[in-house]
């Protein structure tokens, strides 16, 4: 697919039918992860993958409600999903990075130094790249937010300890286009948000 109709067509998909992800395009979604951009070339984010069905039913019943499963239409399928993604953001390697000779100077060797948290950006960086590359492969994704039961997710798949999820990605075939409200708002026009020159 030609690289700006991957922009054009990336989108947030919420409803899937439960039909496989072929491995071979796993692979090369996976392997476009690690082609991004992180500071000092830390490379500072995992990704645990759920692709299983005994590890997708425990990821769902952990992050959301059995009330709100029963009850959302905007999301009802989205658990048909076969794969799941946890980009996880490391803090410490960051911190560890910037200690070394040639980043001694930046004072960066601890977090709390930091401007902003590098480790989140790359991390968001390469699910960035996962989702464009999820499209390429004419698949759909959603990246959501993970709010509830964040030490029993950790703990059910062996998450290390100070490893950040930054949220999931569920991946699968769409088998619906509906829009979310958010989605709905559209695009701010391009003089609201571009300035040149001065703000
Ligand atoms: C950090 C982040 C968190 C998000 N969390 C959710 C979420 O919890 N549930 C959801 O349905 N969509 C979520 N979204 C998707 C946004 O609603 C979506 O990207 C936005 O409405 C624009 O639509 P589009 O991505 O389809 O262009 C999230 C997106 C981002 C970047």
């Amino acid at each position: 697919m030609e690289y700006y109709e991957v922009l054009a067509r990336r989108r947030m998909y919420r409803h899937f039918s439960t039909d496989p992800i072929p491995q071979d395009a796993l692979d090369r979604i996976l392997s476009s992860a690690t082609r991004g951009p992180s500071a000092g070339f830390t490379q500072g984010f995992d990704f645990l993958i759920l692709n299983d069905a005994l590890s997708l039913g425990q990821f769902w019943s952990l992050a959301l409600t059995d009330k709100w499963r029963k009850t959302t239409s905007m999301h009802k399928d989205l658990w048909n999903a076969p794969v799941v993604i946890i980009p996880l953001a490391n803090p410490q390697a960051y911190a560890q990075r910037y200690s070394e000779p040639d980043k001694e100077y930046s004072n960066l060797d601890s977090e709390v130094n930091w401007p902003v948290p590098y480790w989140h950006i790359d991390t968001a960086f390469a699910s960035m790249l996962i989702l464009n590359s999820v499209v390429n492969e004419n698949l759909g994704a959603l990246f959501f937010g993970l709010f509830r039961n964040m030490n029993s997710i950790k703990e059910a798949f062996g998450i290390p300890e100070g490893l950040v999820p930054i949220g999931a990605i569920a991946i699968g075939h769409p088998s619906s286009s509906e829009l979310s409200a958010s989605s709905k708002r559209g695009r701010r026009p391009r003089s609201s948000q571009f300035h040149f020159n001065r703000f």
